[in-house]
């Protein structure tokens, strides 16, 4: 990531993102410099002491000046670490933060903090949501695809041998704080793969928002003003989607645009980050969706095939061709997305488009036309010499 010259500590009026879910309402702060003024925002809710959860990755770079910010605020701190990454996101793991935040005897008043990607965000969550019967939490979510996705509605949880989130909770933090400048330290790949997810909310429901992240991509990357304008409409439009429909019943599907596909894709590879990252799934899922609509005449080829165009020149991958080492056979992928928790009653749910931002749930999709177009996919690629 390109490196920002200017210092990142200052706590500048940062955006504020509302979501009123009654008495679990809370705020969403997005700004550069937010973790140093993280103490008093804490403090601020009441707490006399935090459990900060983290993964070893973050806490070598950001542990340090959080664990200033708290003290300076008053608060009695502790960590606990987790390895980096999705195997994190465990019994074993959860057990070792639940343990951790009980040692540090964090009462009902106080807080748990998680500090970290949605790896972190998640299982720290899920630890809050069931430590003393439920604890406040706080997400200082590190990762741009925390930022915009995972740090905001409140779904928690952990992995099970059957799959991936299929132990958790719905447990909303009390605030999010969003501090854009810890993505200077992200990898590329990371930041390129979560900036699928803010794509994603313009292709949902708001194409003049996926206009404008094209056009501002590389202000976003360098850290200017547009990354927080980026991360700040991300929340507002996930938080409006959450907040009519808190525990997934209906319109809340529409954010797994790209994601029936996306999560087949990953399965295949095995959850193997070498090979795919998850927002790489979602970018071929989201191309795919696309494509998918135009051959059942819902949307017409060439907004298809102008979103991939566009979502390419993102740098990001928008065919099956693009995973290494191939994402399967058409047969292997329809088999993933049945074992996907999304398959209601054996019928496939997807989220298909009528144009960029014209989004919607269609149920029932028969697995045949999947099929069909996931053989013509597969010819596109061998003909493309792929
Ligand atoms: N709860 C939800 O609603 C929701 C939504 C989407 C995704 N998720 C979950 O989120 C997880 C993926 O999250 P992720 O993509 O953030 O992955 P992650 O948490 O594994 O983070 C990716 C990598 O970046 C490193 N990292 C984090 N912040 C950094 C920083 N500022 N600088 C340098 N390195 C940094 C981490 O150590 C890790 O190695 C998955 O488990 C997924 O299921 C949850
Ligand atoms: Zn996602």
């Amino acid at each position: 990531m390109t490196a920002v010259t200017d210092s990142p500590a200052r706590d500048v009026d940062p955006v504020q993102v509302h979501v009123p879910l009654g008495e679990r309402a809370y705020d969403i702060l997005v700004g550069r410099g937010l973790l140093a003024g993280a103490g008093q925002r804490i403090a601020a809710l009441g707490a006399r002491a935090a459990a900060v959860v983290t993964d070893d990755t973050v806490a070598a770079l950001y542990a340090g000046p959080l664990d200033a910010a708290l003290r300076g605020a008053g608060l009695r701190v502790s960590l606990v670490s987790v390895a980096p990454g999705e195997g994190s996101k465990s019994f074993g793991d959860l057990e070792r933060v639940c343990d951790g935040i009980l040692a540090a005897r964090i009462e009902r008043g106080d807080l748990v903090v998680a500090l970290g990607g949605g790896v972190v965000g998640d299982l720290a969550g899920f630890a809050a949501a069931i430590v003393r019967r439920g604890l406040r939490f706080v997400q200082i979510p590190t990762t741009l695809l925390a930022q915009v996705d995972s740090s905001v509605g409140g779904k928690t949880g952990i992995n099970s041998r059957h799959g991936k989130n299929l132990v958790g909770a719905f447990h909303q933090p009390s605030l999010v704080l969003a501090d854009t400048a810890v993505l200077d330290t992200l990898p590329a790949r990371e930041f390129r793969a979560g900036f699928a997810e803010v794509v994603k909310y313009g292709l949902i429901a708001d194409a003049p928002f996926f206009d404008w992240c094209l056009e501002h991509w590389p202000e976003i990357q360098a850290g200017g003003p547009a990354r927080d304008h980026a991360v700040a409409q991300s929340c507002r439009a996930k938080a409006k989607v959450v907040v009519a429909d808190e525990r997934e019943d209906g319109e809340r599907a529409l954010l797994n645009l790209g994601h029936t596909f996306g999560h087949a894709i990953e399965r295949q590879v095995a959850y193997d980050s070498r090979r795919l990252v998850h927002g790489e799934g979602v970018a071929i899922g989201m191309a795919l969706a696309f494509r998918f609509s135009a051959q059942l005449g819902l949307c017409s080829p060439e907004v298809a095939a102008s979103v991939g165009t566009r979502l390419e020149a993102l740098g990001m991958p928008t065919e099956l061709a693009c995973v290494p080492g191939g994402a399967g056979t058409p047969d292997e992928l329809l088999a993933a997305m049945y074992q996907d928790k999304k398959v209601a009653g054996g019928e496939l749910t997807f989220i298909l488009a009528r144009g960029i931002g014209q989004s919607f749930v269609a149920k029932g999709v028969p697995a045949d036309n999947v099929r069909t177009f996931l053989e013509a996919e597969s010819r596109g690629r061998s003909i493309r010499g792929g």
